[in-house]
């Protein structure tokens, strides 16, 4: 038998998919799971959106695309990063995808050599194809740590001390995956000031959840003075516009986009035709469907966070964006018994039918950051009032338990 390579063996996964896979077997040999795992609006793609996707299926807009994107796309994205983060971008600079998540890897391979030790600084705990790509593409992973005291935002200083003549690229996310945190402004300036000391620095801004924000505003990195070359602005589709099974996303970088065209066309040729003309619906068409969402992620953001707090030894922070909630159960792991978060999480699905994510699902803990699980939101008011109890029930049951134990 042929052998596989040794990087297809130790590639990274996204494990929201891995345990999903497990708790839809629990639900189909008849098992109650509330789940809080995949990270994707529970909303239909708004009416007007389909409509422009079966118009173009119907228009005949069948065939490959330049792998760029149509101009009517590329144009309608340099509009909006103008309306949205206040920045020039030339239509030309603006490349589309199939999703946000390829050009993850596309910027890896564009700013690193295969096995020459470049260094790509991301954040930890953080979306997991950041590191998987990076170590697939034979670059060196350097975690940078949010820490929940900075309200999961890293400390610049942590930043200035990681970076050496060999790292090449810098991953932020904001709001961020999966703490729901973002990094406001402020702190935007203090890593460009850095950044300006290192000219050979690319910044990758993940800002796929840019639109999702409920405390404070959204900043771009890329309008600090200075930023725009060297940022690559990524964001898509997915998360604004309900449409995570269309695989819409998009780049903006005046120097890399000829190098992720050329990506492209050596692998899916181009984003599909249908979705790119209901992405410029979603782009240039009515928003109260967006806004809509939005508000209605605001108001569950609130619920959750105000339910997770009264449930016995859960700490949440109150995240400023994204769909996610991040409550610190070190407490809680002790109450019950749990060695860690990941325990926690085991016997919460099994014991109490709750379905979430552990940290160690986005990286290694963080020394003195204690144990967290991670809840996508994105999910009823129902699922949350019903979940949250069914964790509060699980919690008091088994300390009880371990009391009279005693
Ligand atoms: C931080 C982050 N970046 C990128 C993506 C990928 O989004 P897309 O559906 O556009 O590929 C996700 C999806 O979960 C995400 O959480």
């Amino acid at each position: 038998m042929p052998d596989i390579s040794q990087r297809a063996l130790e590639l990274g996964t996204e494990n929201a998919f891995v345990v999903l896979a497990e708790v839809n077997a629990l639900i189909r040999g008849g098992k109650d799971i509330v789940s809080f795992c995949i990270g994707q609006p529970n909303f239909p793609t708004p009416v007007n959106i389909q409509d422009a996707g079966v118009a173009a299926i119907r228009g005949g807009k069948h065939g490959y695309t330049p792998s760029a994107g149509i101009d009517e796309l590329r144009q309608a994205i340099a509009a909006d990063i103008q309306r949205t983060r206040g920045i020039e971008v030339d239509p030309a600079d603006v490349v589309v995808g199939a999703g946000a998540k390829p050009f993850i890897g596309y910027s890896v391979q564009s700013t690193t050599d295969f096995g020459a030790g470049h260094e790509v600084i991301y954040p930890n705990p953080g979306f997991p194809i950041y590191e998987s790509q990076i170590r697939a593409n034979g670059a060196v992973p350097v975690p940078i740590h949010l820490r929940e005291s900075r309200n999961f935002n890293f400390d610049p200083n942590e930043l200035a001390d990681r970076i050496t003549p060999k790292t090449r690229l810098l991953i932020l996310n904001s709001p961020q995956n999966p703490t729901g945190g973002i990094i406001p402004r402020a702190e935007l300036e203090a890593i460009a000031e850095i950044l300006r000391r290192h000219e050979q620095i690319w910044v990758f801004a993940d800002e796929i959840y840019g639109r999702l924000v409920y405390d404070g505003e959204f900043a771009s990195i890329a309008s600090l003075p200075g930023m725009l070359e060297r940022t690559i602005i990524a964001d898509g589709c997915s998360k604004t516009w309900a449409m995570t099974g269309w695989r819409l996303g998009f780049a903006a970088n005046r120097k890399l986009a000829p190098y992720f065209t050329t990506w492209i066309t050596n692998t899916e040729s181009c984003a599909s035709q249908i979705s790119q003309w209901a992405a410029v619906e979603a782009l240039n068409g009515p928003q109260h469907d967006a806004a809509m969402m939005r508000d209605s992620f605001h108001q569950r953001r609130d619920l959750i966070v105000g339910l997770l707090n009264q449930v016995p030894g859960v700490t949440c922070l109150s995240p400023g964006g994204a769909f996610y909630a991040w409550p610190n159960v070190t407490e809680a792991c002790r109450m019950v018994g749990a060695a860690d978060s990941e325990t926690f999480r085991k016997r919460l699905l099994h014991e109490a039918g709750v379905a979430v994510l552990a940290d160690i699902h986005f990286g290694p803990r963080v020394d003195g950051e204690g144990q967290h699980i991670r809840f996508s939101y994105a999910a009823s008011n129902d699922a949350i009032e019903n979940g949250i109890a069914r964790m509060a029930d699980f919690v008091e049951r088994n300390t009880v338990k371990s009391a009279a134990a005693a």
